[in-house]
């Protein structure tokens, strides 16, 4: 596991896009699995600038997002589809077929968990996978005590994690309260995790994620076993480190 402390949240989104950008330079057709939530929105403009600038071409990448709220169509502005949207594929050269989410309104939610399996297989596996992490040490949403060896399934968001999203929501009541999440065992297929935190209220989680028992209560410590680990954190983040 790679440990990179940087001073700030300006900071962290600008290494984690450098990364990114650096995969898919040396890897045209990249297969990038990615993150939503707070944490990454700042990656995800340095990126438009890259491409912008720099031309970081996208034409050929792969998207597998990790997780959609259950009940939510994609032009709902609280999915992940309409932040993914919104947040990157609009302003990249990413072709829209190239790019999946899991379906929200899905009528028969096995079949779409087993097809979306089947397409990251398909694409040859997930070479970066971007990852935030819940206060609660999930990833994903693979809330605590959930099984390590799941792979994408209907998840039961903790209260916890209804609490921290509502932040997005008119109310409390409107956040759903499950989702479709990659499993841990897909996140863990990925070549390489690039996980990022920050602020104070993910110190916790951090420390016991990196130096606390592998256990399904912190679902993340069980990356402490992934090969090709990179953590970008900013000082807030890292404090209890
Ligand atoms: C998002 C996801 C979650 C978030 C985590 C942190 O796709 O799977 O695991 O990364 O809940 O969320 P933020 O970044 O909002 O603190």
């Amino acid at each position: 596991m790679k440990i990179v402390k940087v001073a700030d949240y300006e900071e962290m989104s600008r290494v984690a896009a450098e990364l990114l950008a650096e995969q898919v330079k040396q890897k045209p057709d990249s297969v990038l699995g990615l993150a939503t939530g707070g944490t990454p929105v700042r990656m995800y403009q340095e990126l438009v600038e890259l491409h912008q600038k720099e031309g970081i071409d996208f034409s050929e990448v792969k998207t597998f997002n990790l997780d959609e709220y259950y009940g939510l169509d994609k032009n709902n502005e609280q999915s992940y589809a309409y932040y993914m949207w919104d947040n990157l594929f609009s302003h990249i050269n990413i072709k829209e077929e190239n790019t999946h989410i899991p379906n929200g309104k899905a009528k028969d939610i096995s079949t779409e968990c087993a097809s979306y399996e089947r397409a990251i297989r398909e694409a040859g596996g997930v070479d970066l996978q971007i990852l935030g992490i819940g206060a609660n040490g999930h990833i994903g949403f693979n809330e605590p005590d959930d099984n390590f060896e799941a792979v994408t399934h209907l998840v039961e968001l903790e209260e916890s994690t209804i609490e921290a999203n509502a932040r997005f929501f008119e109310s409390i009541e409107e956040v759903p309260t499950k989702a479709i999440s990659m499993g841990i065992k897909t996140i863990l297929n990925a070549e390489k995790i690039i996980l990022l935190a920050n602020g104070e209220s993910k110190a916790k989680a951090l420390q016991e994620m990196i130096s606390g028992k592998i256990t399904p209560e912190v679902p993340a410590s069980i990356l402490q076993l992934h090969k090709d680990l990179t953590i970008v954190i900013d000082q807030e983040a890292g404090s209890c480190l």
